[in-house]
Order: structure tokens, then C-alpha cells, then sequence
């Protein structure tokens, strides 16, 4: 049940000149091994947390514990957003049908029509509600906590209310972690080192899962799995990670392919695509290099949907600006089946579809886009879970947040800060009136006074 990475799609030899010439790849190697080399040094060291989570059963113990102490609870609202939603998200989304699992909802909306009507819909007495954040104060998650608690607080009472909180933040910083300090909320916890997008294999995106039911140890074994594939690789060209990572990055940086389109053809991987977008967006978006050089780095990364989006994006990948790379995800065997009746077979149209099911039609699809693609010298590469589990999808997870960070070091720049996400939130605090901010509020509001009216139609 390994997780395979096709290139081939990428190559000269399948795309002609937009694609990678076979010793461009081969040229990229020491650059790679160079990645790899700070990859072990940062591992040794332990300031790449993100890569060590696999192993971290203690952590997984703790969330299994508490998940389990779930009872007399219908539904899981997530409290979140950004990296403490969209890994909760994709677990779910992908593996929560399982028996057993309960309904996990992930609330990552402060639209106060979509927030509101779902606090309406909810029987508050059988919802627990996990708060994530892992700064402690994202503005959006805190203002969902004060709803909740208050809700809760008057629905259930003083005492009985805190059983249907469950607070994941860091363990000694943030107003979170304050309030769980003071009040005694059930918490887990976010590693040290460990920022929202990559948490995904933390309490962040397990306890989450484990209330849906999702098999925990599986997902960690697949991430492990990938893991030990890439050190027992014998060279950075056969670590699946690293070569993706190195083809991406000569595709962004030598072949002027600024966007990059992740077409899942499974719809329970929709929601990883999103998770993959704002992982690679906010890794890798950023204005300066590591040596405090303007870079503007990034590649924008688009999330498509097979086979839906064949019929609403693939025009314009196919035939319009030449500045895109496709990654492919396809499941080989989808599960259910769903068997296509042989019915008008004298009707040529719509006969030839009778004996063969949903899912063959589905991969069929996917490799007629791939080829649609190449016959255009589009490149593409084409990532191939056997079928989608816990330790597939382990593996997908970690072999893309690996492929992030190794394309980070490859631009130079700093894939785990987030400095743009951060003067918004600043801003945000700014007009919102929360002490401290009062220079950013002054400055939206001068920015505000600067439009001129007569651009407002
Ligand atoms: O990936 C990230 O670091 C961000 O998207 C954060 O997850 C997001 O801004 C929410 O932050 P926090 O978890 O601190 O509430």
C-alpha cells in the first residue's frame, strides 16, 4: 500500500521543451543533497518538529485518551482556522465515514449567517466543541469561543458547560492557554515547533479525526512509512519527496511555471487539496530570501477537482497561458463500486460504458487529462494512492509537507513563518479596537480616508 510519485508527465520527453530535460533533473541532485544534508542536521538537532511527529506516540496516546472519554456526543465542532481547520478538514473529509465515528464538523466560518444558523442546528447538549489555535488569540477563533462558551454557559449551566469544551493550543503561551489555566478546560496540546499548516499529525488534526473514527496509529505508520522510504532512499532523486520537491522547483524557477494546480480525482481528497493550498501558499510565499534579500518567492497553488473541474478549468489549463503544472492525485482502487449496467448496447454513444464501473471511468478521465495535457507540452505529475486509508493518506500528507519545506530550502526561503498572514491579523486587532494595536488601526483608517470617492461607482 505505498504511495507512488510519477514524473513522467514533467518530462521533456513526454511534454517537449516546457518540460524537464532529462539531465535538468539530474543537475538539480546536489542542490537536493545539499536539502537532504539540512534536513538530517535540522532533524539531529530537533528544529524540525513537523518531521518527527510520526514518532510521537505520547502525543498520539494522549489524544486517543481523550477521544475516547467522548461519550453522550453527537457532533465535534472544530474552532479554527487556517492550519488548525484544514488538516482537521482533510482527515475527516477523507476517512471519517468509518463506523462508529461521530459527526465532525469543521466550523472555520466567523460569517455570522453560516456561524449562527449552525449554532441553531446544533442540539448544544450532545455537540463538544474543540477550540484550536495554537498562537491563542487568532481573532476569528477567539470570537467563535466567546459565542460558544457563552451558549454553553447559559444552555448548560456553570458546571456542566466545561464538558463540552475541549481547548488544543501550545502548551505554555497564548491567551488560550491562560484561559484553559484558569478556567480548567479539558486541552491538548500543539508541540513546540510546530506551526498551524504543519500540525496536521498533531492533536490539531488527530483528536479530530479520532472522535470521526479515523485510525489514528495508521495515519502516523503511513507518515512513518514515507519517512523511512526517503532516508533509506540511496540518492535525493529516488526519495519521492525530494524529487517532487526538486521538479516543482526547476519547473517555478526555470520554466516559468508560477502556478501549480493540485486536480484531486477522488472527492474525498478535496478537502487535502485545499489543505495542500494553504500549505504550499504560506510556506512558500514570501518577499524575502533567508539572507533578507526581496525575493517575492512562490508559486500559487489552485485546487482542482476531477472530473468536475475537466469541464470547468482543464479548457484554460490546456490550451491557455503556459505557466502551470498540474499534480495529479489518483486512488486506484476507490473502495466502493459502483458497476455501470449494460444497458443500450446498440446505442454506440453511451453502450461502451456498460461493464465497467464508476471508479474505471473516474481513473480513465484522470489519465485522458494527463495526456489532453501533454499533448499540449503541459507538464503534470501524478501522485498514486493504491486506495485511500489511514496509511495512505499518512503518507500523502507527510510527503507533501516534506516536498514544501525541501522546495522552501531549495528558494531560500523560510517555509515556516508567516509574516503576511500576520500583519492582516495585526490589522484586524487594530480596527477592532484590542490594546497594543492602536498604530495599526490609525493606519487603516488613513488608508481608508485615502480613497477617492470618485473610484467608488
Ligand atoms: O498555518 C498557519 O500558521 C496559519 O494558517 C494558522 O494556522 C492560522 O493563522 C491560525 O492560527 P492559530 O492556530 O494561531 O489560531
Amino acid at each position: 500500500m505505498t504511495v507512488r510519485v510519477d514524473l513522467n508527465g514533467l518530462l521533456a520527453a513526454a511534454v517537449g521543451a516546457s518540460g524537464l530535460a532529462a539531465d535538468e533533473l539530474a543537475g538539480v541532485e546536489a542542490e537536493l543533497a545539499r536539502v537532504r544534508e539540512e534536513f538530517a542536521a535540522r532533524r539531529t538537532a530537533g528544529t524540525l518538529a513537523f518531521a518527527e511527529l510520526p514518532y510521537r506516540r505520547d502525543e498520539a496516546r494522549r489524544v486517543l485518551d481523550v477521544a475516547g472519554g467522548v461519550v453522550e456526543i453527537d457532533a465535534l465542532v472544530v474552532l479554527g482556522i487556517g492550519g488548525s481547520a484544514l488538516g482537521a478538514r482533510a482527515l475527516v473529509s477523507a476517512l471519517g465515514q468509518a463506523p462508529g465515528g461521530r459527526q465532525v464538523i469543521v466550523a472555520d466560518s466567523i460569517d455570522p449567517d453560516s456561524f449562527g444558523a449552525l449554532l441553531e442546528r446544533l442540539d448544544l447538549k450532545r455537540t463538544l466543541f474543540n477550540v484550536i489555535s495554537k498562537s491563542g488569540e487568532t481573532a476569528e477563533t477567539m470570537a467563535q469561543f466567546l459565542v460558544v462558551r457563552d451558549r454553553l454557559l447559559r444552555e448548560l449551566g456553570a458546571v456542566d458547560y466545561k464538558q463540552h469544551l475541549v481547548v488544543t493550543t501550545d502548551a505554555k503561551q497564548g491567551v488560550l492557554r491562560q484561559i484553559v489555566n484558569d478556567e480548567g478546560f479539558r486541552d491538548l496540546i500543539v508541540p513546540e515547533g510546530v506551526g498551524g499548516r504543519f500540525s496536521v499529525l498533531t492533536a490539531v488534526g488527530l483528536f479530530p479525526a479520532a472522535v470521526a473514527g479515523v485510525d489514528v496509529e495508521g495515519l502516523l505508520a503511513g507518515a512513518a512509512h514515507m519517512d523511512e522510504r526517503a532516508r533509506a532512499a540511496p540518492g535525493p532523486l529516488t526519495d519521492p519527496a525530494l524529487a517532487l520537491a526538486g521538479a516543482l522547483w526547476l519547473l517555478a524557477t526555470r520554466h516559468a511555471k508560477p502556478i501549480v494546480v493540485f486536480m484531486a480525482y477522488c472527492e474525498r481528497l478535496a478537502a487535502t487539496a485545499d489543505w495542500f493550498c494553504q500549505l504550499w501558499a504560506e510556506s512558500l510565499g514570501k518577499a524575502q530570501d533567508l539572507a533578507g534579500r526581496t525575493v517575492e518567492w512562490g508559486q500559487t497553488p489552485v485546487r482542482a477537482l476531477g472530473a468536475a473541474d475537466q469541464h470547468s478549468q482543464l479548457q484554460l489549463y490546456v490550451e491557455g497561458p503556459r505557466d502551470k503544472v498540474v499534480v495529479f492525485a489518483r486512488v486506484e482502487d476507490h473502495g466502493m463500486a459502483v458497476d455501470l449496467p449494460t444497458t443500450y448496447q446498440d446505442l454506440e454513444g453511451v453502450g461502451y460504458l456498460g461493464g465497467h464501473s464508476l471508479g474505471e471511468l473516474l481513473n480513465a478521465e484522470q489519465r485522458a487529462t494527463e495526456l489532453a495535457l501533454a499533448k499540449r507540452g503541459r507538464p503534470s505529475a501524478t501522485l498514486m494512492l493504491p486506495a485511500l486509508d489511514a496509511f495512505t493518506l499518512g503518507q500523502l500528507l507527510y510527503l507533501l509537507e516534506t516536498a514544501t519545506v525541501a522546495v522552501g530550502m531549495l528558494a531560500g526561503v523560510d517555509p515556516f513563518g508567516q509574516p503576511g498572514v500576520d500583519e492582516g491579523k495585526h490589522l484586524a486587532y487594530g480596527l477592532m479596537g484590542r490594546p497594543g494595536f492602536e498604530a495599526h488601526r490609525t493606519e487603516v483608517e488613513a488608508w481608508l480616508a485615502r480613497k477617492d470617492a470618485r473610484f467608488v461607482l
